[in-house]
């Protein structure tokens, strides 16, 4: 091929690469969009159908335990009918759940359609990061990973915008059911995306994946060929039963990657997400506009903290970026705490707490947020990966599901100050984990990551041996 010819072939394969996670990026996009949107809901559904704390929090919950279900069953149900055809199914899903929860006639049918929102999430979380790591050329799949994260954060901020435009109608109906608009946007695209090119060899249709590679690589049959031998070789590394976890280097993974998982969720991040409004009405800002705002603000911070992130990854490394934000989360947590306990003047303590809320939300994007997906991608071995990974998301969800469901309880318990001095206690924790436990992995080839948890099982079976 001459040089025009393939710089020109090169340019296209980005741009159709680029396209393919944009849209299967719409995935992140109504995790974030259809999570965050109760936020501005809630305080309208909660007069509307009088609820009371628990039944709040099975709103707000329901979501998360249908995702859990979600991502058990797209890991090998993506395997066996097509990463593609698991994006369009949650898309699918989405829309009937976003229809059925807008016109929920009480919070029987509205609980129900937000787990049936929930599975479309869990299958969506699952399904979409694989499938654009596969179509991804090796050299900016992280980046790419990452763009996930980021979609998340972006979903999360157009429904504070949502919450926003329609809060003069108290219209949570509307809210509710315009995540039918990236949905459909989701389908539609994904329609004409194409297989995933490591699938299609999977199932033995190498001319297919081909042809697909023609499209989203140089157009090169060289360049081609070596692409189908790798996908092949690491095929055949790829036993991978369910018992290959036990295997002591994938446990010191799952150890790391699960408990990241685990400290994401118990940190408090999505009782700020979920709830942030009704945190900020916490502060005597009592018009709903006002503490909807309050969101939209958080909403900001949570993209342009993320955006940093993404530029940081690389250079400064996960550990120091993990180090830095869980500390400014509990500095941040404690402060929230302080600010309830009710001396401080109103104004004051409304200060306090707001500016500790964006402060908490920064930490966390620069830190827990975008590492734990990034982490639990790029720890286990390739043979385990998919189901590693996916063991992963479910121990997210789970805790994602217990910390909303329980929030509003456990102010209830421990007073707002004590909630949040809760969480950062967990903080605490969470520093010390991620201090002892955490490796760096910035700039590091899979094999040497591998090297790394071999090392330190070697390194602990010789301390147990005299
Ligand atoms: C978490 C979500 C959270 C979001 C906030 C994600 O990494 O998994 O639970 O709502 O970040 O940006």
């Amino acid at each position: 091929m001459s040089q025009g010819g393939s710089e020109e072939s090169a340019r296209r394969a980005r741009r159709n690469v680029v396209l393919t996670a944009a849209i299967a990026g719409l995935g992140g996009l109504l995790f974030g969009y259809d999570t965050g949107v109760i936020a501005g809901a809630l305080l309208f559904i909660k007069g509307d159908f009088h609820l009371g704390s628990f039944a709040q929090g099975l709103v707000v919950a329901a979501v998360p335990i249908g995702a859990v279900f979600g991502a058990a069953y797209a890991g090998p149900a993506a395997d066996r009918y097509g990463r593609r055809l698991m994006i369009l199914v949650a898309a699918g899903v989405f829309i009937l759940g976003a229809l059925a929860s807008a016109a929920a006639p009480g919070v029987e049918v509205l609980v129900i359609a937000r787990i049936v929102i929930g599975i479309a999430i869990g299958l969506a979380s699952a399904a979409a990061p694989v499938y654009i790591s596969e179509v991804a050329p090796p050299e900016s799949r992280g980046r790419l990973v990452s763009f996930f994260q980021l979609a998340v954060t972006i979903g999360i901020l157009v429904a504070y915008l949502i919450g926003l435009a329609f809060d003069g109608i108290e219209g949570w109906r509307w809210m509710l059911g315009l995540g039918c608009v990236p949905a459909l946007g989701l389908a539609f695209g994904m329609v004409r995306m194409p297989q995933s090119p490591r699938w299609l060899v999977m199932t033995g249709d190498d001319f297919a994946a081909r042809a697909t590679l023609a499209k989203i690589r140089v157009d090169d049959p060289d360049t081609i060929d070596r692409e189908i031998e790798e996908i092949k070789e690491s095929i055949d590394e790829k036993p991978g039963a369910w018992s290959e976890l036990l295997q002591p280097v994938v446990k010191a993974a799952l150890v790391v990657g699960v408990g990241l998982a685990i400290l994401q969720q118990v940190t408090g991040i999505n009782t700020v997400i979920y709830y942030a409004p009704t945190i900020v009405e916490f502060t005597g800002v009592n018009s709903s506009a006002g503490s909807i705002l309050a969101a939209v603000g958080v909403g900001v911070i949570n993209v342009a903290f993320t955006i940093l992130a993404l530029r940081l990854l690389d250079r400064a490394g996960r550990r120091t970026l993990l180090m830095i934000g869980v500390s400014g989360m509990v500095i941040s947590l404690f402060a929230l705490g302080a600010a309830f306990t009710g001396n401080a003047s109103s104004t004051l303590a409304s200060v306090v707490a707001i500016a500790s809320l964006m402060v908490y939300v920064a930490s966390f994007a620069i830190s827990l947020g975008p590492i734990f997906w990034l982490l639990n991608a790029e720890i286990y071995p390739l043979g385990v990966r998919s189901k590693a990974a996916g063991v992963g998301t479910m121990a997210n969800w789970t805790f994602n599901f217990i910390v909303s469901l329980t929030f509003l309880l456990l102010i209830e318990a421990l007073g707002k100050s004590g909630a949040f001095w809760f969480y950062g206690a967990i903080g605490i924790l969470t520093l010390v984990f991620c201090w002892k436990l955490v490796p760096e992995t910035k700039g590091k080839h899979l094999e040497e990551i591998q090297a790394y948890f071999q090392a330190r099982v070697d390194r602990r079976k010789g301390a147990a041996t005299p």
